[in-house]
Formats: C-alpha cells, sequence, structure tokens
C-alpha cells in the first residue's frame, strides 16, 4: 500500500479498529491477545473504563490553556508522583526521548554551576533512550545513530552491569556529572542486572557527587511489580527519573522526577513545553496511579508474573534452543540461540502480538491487569509460535 505517511516503521499488515481489556480486533473482525501493551504502554489494557470515563469527562470540561498559567491537575500529579516514588519536584512533557532530555539538560547545567564547562554523562552499551538527537546518542545503538552524525558532545559509554568498568569510567572523566541508565534493558533484550547493581551505582555516583539518572519509561508505573522498578533495591532513590510510556495509558505524557541534587537546578526559562502537562493528560494519568492501587495491580503482576514463568519453563523444557526465560515483573524476555525475527509473523497469524528484540529475544509487555487464564493463554501461544518457528527452522536446515 502506498500512502503519504514517512515510511519510518517497518509496520505489520494489520491494523486494529477496537480494544477491551487486553484483546484487540483488526479490521477484519479477527481478535488478538495484546501481549506487548502498545510497548509498554497500555498497562490497565485498551479502553479502561475509569481512564476512558476521565478522558472524555476532561474532554468536555478543559483539554489546555498552556504553563503560562497554574494547571491545579499537573500540581495534583506531581505531588501523587513524588508521594508514590519519594523524588521531589516534576517535569512534565510528552514523550519518554523529551523526559530524557530534560534529564540531560540538568546534568548538563548541574555541571556549569560546578564550573565544569564540557560535563560528560556516561551512558551504557545496548542500551536506548529515544530517537532525539541527543537521547540517540545517549543510546548504545550502533544502528540508531547510523546516519545521523555527528552525534551531540559530551557522552562515554561503558557495558552495563559492570560496575568495575563504570568506577574506572569515573575516575578516568573528572568532567563526569551524571550516569544514565535503565533499571532493566528493555529493548536491549530484557537486560535485568545483579540485584546489587543499581545500589553500587548509587554509592559511586553518591561518593562522586555524580546524578543517577533513570530512565524507568519502560520500566516505571508498575510494570516491573513495583510501582517504579528502581524500589526493588532497598533504600534505593535516584537524583533524576524519567517516566512516559504508561503513565498515560495511551494519553501521551512523559516526566522528569528530581530528588537530592538535582532538585532546583532548573529554573524560569530554563526549559519548558507547550503541551507538557496540560489538564486532559494530567487526568488520564492521575486516573492510572489511582487505578493500580486501587485494583492492587502490583500485586496482580508479581502473582502472575511467577505463573507464567513457570509456565513458559514447562512448555519449553525440551526446546535446546531457547537458552534463558527470564523476567522483572511484566517484562519477559525469552532468549533463543538463533534470530528469530520472524517469530512475530508467526505469533500474529495466531492471534498473539509480541515482540522480538536485540535479533534473539521475545520480548512480552503484558498488561498489569490480566487474569489466570489470559496468562494462560498468552503462555500457550507464545510456546506454540516458538517451537513452530523452531521445528520450522529445523526442517529449513535439513533441506
Ligand atoms: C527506556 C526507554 N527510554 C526512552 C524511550 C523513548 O520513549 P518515546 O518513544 O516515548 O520517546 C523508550 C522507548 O521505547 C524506552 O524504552
Amino acid at each position: 500500500m502506498t500512502n503519504s505517511v514517512m515510511p519510518t516503521y517497518g509496520r505489520f499488515d494489520v491494523a486494529f479498529t477496537k480494544g477491551e481489556g487486553v484483546w484487540l480486533t483488526d479490521t477484519n473482525g479477527k481478535q488478538y491477545l495484546d501481549a506487548l501493551s502498545g510497548i509498554a504502554v497500555c498497562n490497565l489494557g485498551h479502553a479502561h473504563p475509569a481512564v476512558a470515563h476521565a478522558i472524555s469527562e476532561q474532554a468536555a470540561t478543559l483539554i489546555h490553556t498552556s504553563n503560562l498559567y497554574h494547571i491545579p491537575l499537573q500540581t495534583e500529579l506531581a505531588d501523587k508522583l513524588t508521594d508514590l516514588s519519594g523524588m521531589e519536584q516534576v517535569f512534565f512533557c510528552n514523550s519518554g526521548a523529551e523526559a530524557n532530555e530534560a534529564a540531560i539538560k540538568i546534568a548538563r547545567k548541574y555541571g556549569h554551576e560546578q564550573g565544569i564547562d564540557k560535563p560528560v554523562i556516561i551512558v551504557m552499551d545496548n542500551s536506548f533512550h529515544g530517537r532525539t538527537m541527543a537521547t540517540l546518542t545517549a543510546t548504545g545503538n550502533a544502528k540508531v545513530h547510523a546516519g545521523f552524525e555527528p552525534l551531540v558532545p559530551g557522552f562515554v559509554r561503558v557495558p552495563y552491569n559492570d560496575i568495575d568498568a563504570l568506577r574506572m569510567a569515573i575516575g578516568h572523566w573528572p568532567e563526569a556529572v551524571a550516569v544514565m541508565l535503565e533499571p532493566v534493558q528493555g529493548e536491549g533484550g530484557i537486560k535485568i542486572p545483579a540485584d546489587d547493581y543499581l545500589a553500587d551505582v548509587r554509592d559511586l555516583c553518591t561518593q562522586r557527587k555524580l546524578l543517577m539518572m533513570l530512565d524507568e519509561v519502560q520500566t516505571g508505573i508498575g510494570r516491573t511489580g513495583k510501582m517504579f522498578a528502581f524500589q526493588h533495591t532497598e533504600a534505593l532513590l535516584p537524583d533524576v527519573m524519567m517516566l512516559a510510556k504508561g503513565l498515560g495509558n495511551g494519553m501521551p505524557i512523559g516526566a522528569c522526577l528530581v530528588a537530592g541534587n538535582a532538585v532546583d537546578i532548573l529554573q524560569a526559562g530554563n526549559h519548558g513545553s507547550t503541551f507538557g502537562g496540560n489538564p486532559l493528560a494530567c487526568r488520564a494519568a492521575l486516573t492510572v496511579l489511582n487505578t493500580i492501587e486501587k485494583d492492587n495491580l502490583l500485586d496482580n503482576v508479581n502473582t502472575i508474573s511467577t505463573h507464567i514463568i513457570e509456565g513458559f519453563k514447562q512448555a519449553l523444557s525440551k526446546q535446546n534452543d531457547v537458552k534463558e526465560i527470564r523476567s522483572l515483573g511484566f517484562m519477559f524476555g525469552i532468549q533463543l540461540t538463533v534470530p528469530c525475527t520472524e517469530l512475530v509473523q508467526i505469533a500474529l497469524e495466531k492471534g498473539i502480538l509480541i515482540n522480538v528484540t536485540a535479533n534473539n529475544v521475545v520480548r512480552l509487555l503484558p498488561p498489569l491487569m490480566i487474569n489466570i487464564d489470559e496468562a494462560n493463554k498468552i503462555v500457550a501461544m507464545v510456546s506454540e509460535s516458538i517451537i513452530d518457528f523452531l521445528v520450522s527452522q529445523a526442517n529449513e536446515n535439513e533441506a
């Protein structure tokens, strides 16, 4: 099909017209289980009644006024987010990349305030932080950089989950002002660091007065079984935390939260956004956070996550090409020994939406509200897709 949309996405040949809970319906009336939640966005499922009601009521009341004026719903959402996280202040924007841009600006200004003219931000191999110039530079993936050089100066990269490498980089770069990382690398293949890694990063940052900047765009808003993934580590608080995706359940909203040394770095005139934190987006986000609490969705994630992992381990136990099955809450990665991007189409034909990232990791990010029955369907359909794919690969190799 030719059309006038810029061809920036490789799209699957399907379009959806309706969603309800974990289910989507395509233009032919076929139903699909959505085990991806619009890439960790629709954490409450599709057409959630409370979110739909809040958005429609707010749209009929007041959508936008601009940040020239006070926005009570923005203040209410900032208070809710700081209560939930222990952070102190919030800047609102419209996407994950923008939340990260705000963090990068905070880190640079923090450096300048200490007399560092050319501040350096330490970022990770294999990371993903967005597609704007600064966030694609921060991203540890050569494919994301290709064609867009010159990249933004002031970033150095170290291997993820390697505290010695980080210690060395900090020693080597006196201009270092911040460390920016994901608590679990999502696009990078559901990479879960060692239990003590984030605490060790925090210690190094504290010793050297660097900002610890956690990109929770994918891991935040209940995705890992805590409201924010850093809360898996006792007594940890980052200096900066970035959110987007699940915060609005599909209503575009991002947030950059600060605590400790990052508080009050950005002052009037330093940063802004026309749409950021408008009444409509804030009302949606408040409803999302309240619903996660009211419906005990974190408990649901923790219970069902274990059930799903056990299900996969049983269903795939005889598959030698399944290298590892891992998860933190509802971020699941099933790593194969072979590249498996074709699996997405196989699963789509069976009626389930999944993703393959890092070439050989099946990634599942189901909505937080699924029940046991829906979880069992996900395990059965994904396992069947993986087995069909591996059998077809084996047959091709024999032929
Ligand atoms: C960890 C992380 N950071 C940032 C982004 C970019 O978010 P957005 O696409 O909303 O700009 C993503 C998107 O996948 C992400 O996973």
